[in-house]
């Protein structure tokens, strides 16, 4: 089947602006937050609109193309990657920013088809910021062509990490252990709070890599074509070609920075999407 990409990014940008009316309007507001699978990992009555209005608007301009949505999982329907056209969508990532009023919130929404990411939008509307991809045609910021930084060597790299949600058990230990690590080998970390914008930071070379364990395929699908196509690499942390349902990602501004990562922090296996 032939597949006019053209047209499922213009489709793309224009929901990711629909949404991103709704977050602002949600973010000035009093929230209703729910709690998902840890009291450090929450819901709000926006995340679950956001994620309806971009199911409505892609079903009905595209209703083969199959569509994973971060809350319409949590409401219990399986995960299913395949290789049909598939929409990627998380509506806030960033939830905790969005419930604080801190402005790191993005909408991210990704296009797979036969698993590889085609386009890759991620929206920030209260930091009136838009990145765009489109697989082979570079990556944007508010219309203006981005790339990595230059530096190649991890000692004068800044590195943004995530403490995540997990708040339990051996995973957040074993990532303070890994902050730690990181720090003592590079210029200093960061964490922005949202993956898709941790990964769209190096993409426009602001931070040289970017590193989790325990994140999901909604998280990352859209920003993984936008570091790409900035030049970036995204890989696997253990090593070989990055895995979206993995729960793990590593990007970086070169290949050398996110091998040195890769072998300074102890992984983590944890259970796939
Ligand atoms: C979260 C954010 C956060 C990351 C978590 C994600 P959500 O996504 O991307 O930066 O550390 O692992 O779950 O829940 O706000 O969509």
């Amino acid at each position: 089947m032939d597949h006019n990409i053209h047209e499922y990014y213009e489709t793309a940008i224009a929901v990711a602006k629909e949404a991103g009316e709704v977050v602002k309007d949600g973010f000035y507001k009093e929230k209703k937050v729910d709690i998902k699978t840890s009291f450090a990992d929450l819901v709000t009555e926006t995340d679950q609109a956001v994620e309806q209005l971009i199911m409505s608007r892609f079903s009905s301009k595209f209703p083969t193309h199959k569509f994973i949505g971060e809350e319409t999982v949590a409401g219990g329907k399986k995960c299913e990657f395949t290789d049909d056209p598939t929409w990627i969508v998380d509506p806030i990532d960033g939830t905790m920013n969005f419930v604080h009023g801190i402005p790191h919130v993005s909408i991210s929404i990704a296009l797979a088809i036969n698993k590889e990411i085609v386009v890759g939008i991620v929206h920030c509307p209260i930091l009136d910021t838009m990145y765009t991809s489109m697989k082979g045609q570079g990556a944007m910021c508010n219309g203006k062509k981005i790339s990595v930084s230059k530096i190649s060597d991890l000692s004068q790299s800044v590195v943004i990490i995530e403490g995540g949600n997990a708040r339990s058990g051996n995973e957040a230990k074993t990532k303070s252990n890994n902050h730690l690590k990181i720090i003592q080998s590079s210029h200093g970390i960061r964490a922005y709070g949202s993956a898709a914008i941790d990964m769209c930071l190096v993409a426009r070379g602001q931070g040289e890599a970017y590193i989790e364990y325990g994140i999901h395929i909604w998280d990352i699908a859209a920003g993984i074509l936008i570091v790409q196509e900035a030049g970036g690499v995204v890989v696997d942390p253990k090593g070989g070609p990055v895995d979206l349902v993995s729960r793990r990602v590593l990007c970086a501004s070169s290949k050398t920075i996110a091998g040195q990562i890769s072998a300074v922090v102890e992984h983590i296996d944890l259970e796939r999407d």
